[in-house]
């Protein structure tokens, strides 16, 4: 094994990136429950694939026959039933994960110095995750994945002077049809995969140069000890990629949990419009997109005018690449901040959810209303940054990481 690892080393940096990225990758010791969440992204992302290449293999991506595919999928083939139900509360699991992933870098200020570029891939991974998940949705061809798409692709119309054109060239036709299909589907599981795959690579390359933040937002690079090693880092292997098992293990349960006895989860994850197919002469009584996109669906509504509308959803996500230079406080933990951005960000949280919890309701003037201050809670918790994480009192950083 020795003399055939020095064979590949002089032709290719296996036990060099091995060293790097694992065995010698020092870790803060003092990681918790939210560290989780990155390892459970990338084990969600390894389950899209591997369910997405099996679903390929027996899907047919045509107007005429999508629909009926997906269906001789849940009936006819063998096992295809755990595959679809695998791939599509996948993609639930995958925005959970991912949501508590961010929320874990807000809480303790991961995007701040030296971290920003690891924030901006993230955000960028974030991106393609949403385009990924809505072009997958129009696939199985169903009354929800028709509407849907009409909805949010014809919010490109609202644009001046090329909003037409433009919604005619996403759509490639009149109107949503086969050919819109045909190139969701293209996309869907060979270009935005590629890009996602290419982006968790460069998230975790710019990770590794810098080092892992941790719960006291402390830098264990600056205290070392004789040989360099980090008086608060671990080996990244054999410690955290056992305590990732730990987390694998309860997140499996979870899963198979709500694979096995509630894959649709109540028209939550897989709407009931969509097990009708698709009808270009029946509007369903109700639209919505999936939970996931529901916050920024409700701040679209919000917004009277369409335009505004349009742009304030587009905000409500530009705004997240720039928090890293929001944020002026001198620390970067919440253990350590002032209760103004504990109250921000606990603010900030609870408008997000409301806003998802109105997104799927039928709109009346009351909740208009309520969409309304939470979108402006929404947008003050970034606005108001700059301000209120300088002006609070900060307690003072420790020296070691307190556990
Ligand atoms: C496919 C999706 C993603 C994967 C596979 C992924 C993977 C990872 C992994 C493995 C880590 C190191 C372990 C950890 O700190 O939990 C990490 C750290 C991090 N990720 Fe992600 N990530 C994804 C999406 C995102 C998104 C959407 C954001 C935010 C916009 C983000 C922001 C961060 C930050 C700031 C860190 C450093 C955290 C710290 O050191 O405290 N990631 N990511």
């Amino acid at each position: 094994m020795k003399k055939f690892m020095s064979w590949v080393d002089a032709r290719f940096p296996a036990t060099k990136m091995w060293e790097d990225h694992l065995s010698k990758y020092y870790a803060p010791k003092n990681f918790n429950f939210f560290y989780f969440f990155g390892s459970l992204a990338l084990l969600v992302l390894v389950n899209q694939l591997l369910t997405g290449v099996w679903l390929t293999m027996s899907f047919t991506p045509s107007a005429e026959e999508a629909f009926a595919s997906v269906e001789g999928i849940m009936r006819d083939v063998e096992y295809g039933a755990i595959i679809r139900y695998m791939h599509s509360t996948g993609a639930s699991f995958f925005f959970i994960v991912v949501y508590l992933h961010m929320f874990r870098g807000l809480l303790y200020g991961s995007y701040q110095k030296p971290r920003e570029l690891v924030w901006i891939f993230g955000m960028l991974i974030y991106l393609c995750l949403m385009a990924e998940a809505f072009m997958g949705y129009l696939l199985p061809w169903g009354q929800m994945s028709y509407w849907g798409a009409q909805v949010i692709i014809s919010l490109f119309g609202a644009i001046p002077v090329i909003g037409d054109d433009l919604t005619q060239w996403i759509r490639g036709d009149y109107l949503i049809s086969g050919i819109t299909l045909n190139r969701f589907f293209a996309l869907h599981v060979i270009a935005l995969p590629i890009v996602l795959l290419g982006l968790v690579v460069l998230h975790i390359l710019a990770l590794h140069e810098v080092g892992s933040n941790n719960p006291d937002g402390i830098e264990i690079k600056k205290l070392k000890d004789e040989n360099g090693i980090p008086l608060d880092g671990i080996p990244f292997h054999p410690y955290y990629t056992v305590k990732d098992i730990v987390g694998v293990v309860v997140f499996l349960f979870v899963f198979c949990f709500v694979v096995f006895f509630f894959p649709e989860m109540g028209g939550y994850f897989l709407e009931k419009p969509n097990f009708e197919q698709a009808n270009p002469f029946k509007t369903p009584e109700h639209i919505a997109p999936v939970w996931y996109f529901t916050p920024f669906y409700a701040i679209l509504r919000a917004v009277p005018d369409k335009l505004m509308g349009v742009i304030a959803m587009g905000a409500a996500i530009a705004v997240l690449f720039v928090l890293p230079w929001l944020d002026r406080s001198p620390v970067k933990s919440m253990r350590y901040k002032g209760w103004l951005s504990r109250i921000w960000l606990a603010v900030f949280c609870a408008s997000f959810v409301i806003l998802g919890y109105l997104g799927v309701q039928a709109p009346t003037p009351t909740r208009t209303l309520v969409s309304q201050i939470c979108t402006i809670l929404y947008f003050a918790y970034f606005i108001l940054m700059p301000f209120y994480t300088r002006m609070e009192k900060t307690k003072p950083v420790p020296e070691r990481v307190t556990g």
